[in-house]
């Protein structure tokens, strides 16, 4: 069955990758030269959690839902946690209070005027979907953000370097298929030959700890920009009930990012009621040039 990322909207991976997202996409704002922000793999930008697919997954019960109850007892500390729940509430106000924001529309209301955003997903009907859910609540920041249907992977050689010459590229495939997780090694170098100062970001699921080991081997091997891997798991890392855990892999990413991110990532672990067996770490794959 093809991948629908209503199943899994929300849930405690989206959270953390939405956090990561709006910290890194607030990091590079911290220059006033705009840049690109190009989401590989965007979906359909605003998921209802009320529909049948994402009460079947039931997935933002431990997610968002979560979050949200946990933060209203012990409001956040942490700037990157506080402003994604921010961004969270204020996307809900406009779209609707059991509605979740996907990457595209979290960056739309992020983007300055300086900024441009493109957003690429192969479904034509999530692609539709997109322009309509950024048509109508995407324009706060006022940035051009543009939704085309077609392969995410093709629109990374088509569209780097970009004429910004700064770029914030998320990859968030669905891993559908076992082959991902090499052909996305497999591929980092040629991305990376053609612009290789951009920051890229590549989700990933935590579900075998020696796959993980292998794949940041792999790319350890094969680049030699500054990599961070950023991970926050639920479940003990080697246990079989599905998805253990999130990761994030930043390529070149922005001044005192792993610092940050431990920091946030641990307040967001405890929010999720992370219990025994839970954690989170932040890793240099391939390590800082100083
Ligand atoms: C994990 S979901 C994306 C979620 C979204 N990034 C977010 O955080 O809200 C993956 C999406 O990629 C789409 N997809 C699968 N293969 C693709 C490809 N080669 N190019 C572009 N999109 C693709 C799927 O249809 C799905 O909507």
């Amino acid at each position: 069955m093809q991948y629908r990322h209503s199943f899994h909207a929300g849930n405690f991976a989206d959270v953390h990758k939405h956090v990561g997202l709006l910290a890194l996409l607030r990091a590079l704002q911290k220059k006033e030269k705009g840049f690109l922000y190009l989401d590989t793999h965007a979906g359909s930008g605003l998921y209802d959690l009320r529909s049948e697919d994402a009460r079947r997954g039931g997935e933002s019960a431990a997610g968002i839902a979560q979050v949200l109850q946990a933060a209203a007892q012990h409001p956040p500390r942490t700037p990157e946690v506080a402003a994604y729940l921010d961004t969270v509430r204020n996307l809900r106000a406009l779209t609707g209070a059991s509605t979740y924001p996907g990457s595209p529309l979290i960056a739309a209301s992020a983007l300055r005027p300086v900024d441009r955003g493109s957003c690429i997903e192969t479904v034509p009907q999530e692609s539709r979907h997109l322009g309509r859910v950024l048509a109508a609540f995407g324009s706060e920041g006022k940035a051009t953000v543009r939704v085309a249907a077609g392969d995410g992977y093709a629109q990374l050689a088509a569209q780097l370097p970009p004429k910004e010459r700064r770029a914030l590229v998320l990859i968030d495939p669905p891993y559908e298929d076992t082959e991902e997780f090499p052909q996305l090694a497999a591929m980092l170098p040629d991305v990376l030959r053609r612009f290789d100062s951009g920051v890229y970001v590549i989700w990933y699921p935590i579900k075998k700890q020696r796959d993980i080991d292998l794949w940041h081997a792999r790319i350890a091997r094969a680049i030699t920009q500054p990599t961070l891997a950023a991970e926050l798991w639920l479940h003990p890392r080697d246990t079989t009930v599905g998805l253990n855990g999130s990761g994030l892999l930043i390529v070149n990413p922005p001044w005192q990012m792993d610092a940050r991110f431990a920091e946030w990532q641990e307040e967001l672990r405890g929010l999720l009621g992370g219990a025994e067996g839970s954690g989170s770490d932040v890793k240099w794959i391939v390590h800082e040039q100083r």
